[in-house]
């Protein structure tokens, strides 16, 4: 048996991505200081999966800590590196702890891994690295230049692509996947884990199911007078049960094919991109419950629309994100209900 060392495993994506690890026959080792994240996701792990992964409560920034995980666990061949902080906004406050955190992370992990001789790394970026994309590059393949970063959290993931390309380059053992995720939204179909904002959420889906539920009196729609079809943001909103699947792929793909790049670069996203008001109406046609909202003026920062050309990820991976949205969000609907009971 094979074990995949998955940082960040009882967050948000992190959890669904172990789900569907344990289900494709991995053994599990989650490495997770539980900053922004329960305990109690395991526990909807294992009535999922029927088994419960390995939990090592450890902070990627204590090396000395870190490290004896990988002592411990002799038979782990392969990293899905997930641990950060994520906030955008939080990030432009507190930039030195994005720094901090985000890269030291990643140095500790590759010093770990190549101190062990472990060689395969998945590591978790985002679309957040193409910034708006020029016209002639929408939808946004992986070829797309990246675009100087507007916060300390989306340059800490250009940085940590920069990091993983040099130790590549300086190691040749050394085999990486990035990963660019567009919009991860929706929950496990069983509600038995999702995503748990923490506080006033920041991201669409978290409010848009927080305002159905009466937590939140309305849902603002940041601007409608972008030039869009219907004047509000798109962005390309894909099923974290999908996104987890091509975790999966990614490891398969590095555990058996020998002649590929040593490092690859897959976007991860539908391919489609969906406008804030077009996700309002399939949320209230999909579960049936209105919506309180409104039209407010543009959110600073915000980007007008991208969305994936995901043919690389489709091709190579031989993965395809195709739940449909209103599936996706009645999952995420269910999840908000299971939260309040
Ligand atoms: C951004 C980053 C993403 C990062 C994420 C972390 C980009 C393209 N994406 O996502 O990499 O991981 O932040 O938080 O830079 N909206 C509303 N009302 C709300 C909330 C959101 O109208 O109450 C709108 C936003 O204006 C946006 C869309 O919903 O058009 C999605 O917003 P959000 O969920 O915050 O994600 P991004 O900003 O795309």
């Amino acid at each position: 048996m094979s074990r995949i060392l998955v940082t960040g495993g009882t967050g948000y994506i992190g959890s669904h991505t172990v789900v569907e690890l344990m289900a494709s026959g991995y053994d599990v080792t989650i490495v997770d200081n539980l900053s922004n994240s329960n305990i109690e996701v395991l526990n909807g792990i294992e009535a999922i999966t029927g088994k419960r992964p390995d939990f090592e409560n450890v902070d990627c920034l204590d090396f000395m800590n870190f490290n004896a995980v990988f002592d411990r666990f002799k038979d782990i061949v392969g990293v899905i590196h997930f641990a950060a902080s994520k906030a955008v906004g939080e990030s432009v406050l507190k930039p030195l702890m994005y720094y901090n955190n985000n890269i030291g992370s990643l140095v500790n992990l590759l010093t770990i891994m190549q101190q062990h001789g472990v060689n395969n790394l998945v590591f978790s970026s985002s679309c957040t690295v193409y910034g708006q994309p020029d016209e002639e590059h929408l939808p946004v393949d992986e070829t797309a230049p990246r675009k100087t970063a507007t916060s300390p959290y989306g340059n800490t993931k250009q940085i940590n692509e920069d990091i993983i390309c040099d130790q590549a380059h300086a190691v040749p053992e050394l085999k990486a996947t990035i990963l660019r995720y567009f919009n991860p939204i929706g929950a496990h179909p069983t509600a038995l884990i999702g995503e748990l904002p923490n506080g006033v959420p920041n991201n669409l889906l978290p409010f848009v199911t927080q305002t159905a539920a009466g937590i939140r009196e309305k849902l603002r729609v940041f601007g409608d007078d972008y030039n869009t079809p219907d004047g509000s943001c798109i962005r390309d909103y894909i099923y974290v049960v999908d996104l987890a699947k091509a975790h999966v792929q990614a490891i398969n793909r590095m555990l058996t094919v020998q002649d590929r790049d040593r490092v690859e670069v897959f976007n991860l996203g539908t391919g489609r991109g969906l406008s804030v008001l077009e996700i309002i109406r399939h949320f209230e046609s999909a579960t049936g419950v209105k919506l309180n909202y409104e039209i407010v003026g543009r959110r600073e920062g915000d980007i007008e629309q991208v969305w994936a050309k995901a043919d690389k990820a489709n091709n190579v991976l031989g993965w395809k994100a195709d739940t449909p949205i209103d599936d996706v969000l009645r999952s995420a609907w269910k999840w908000q209900q299971r939260l309040e009971h």
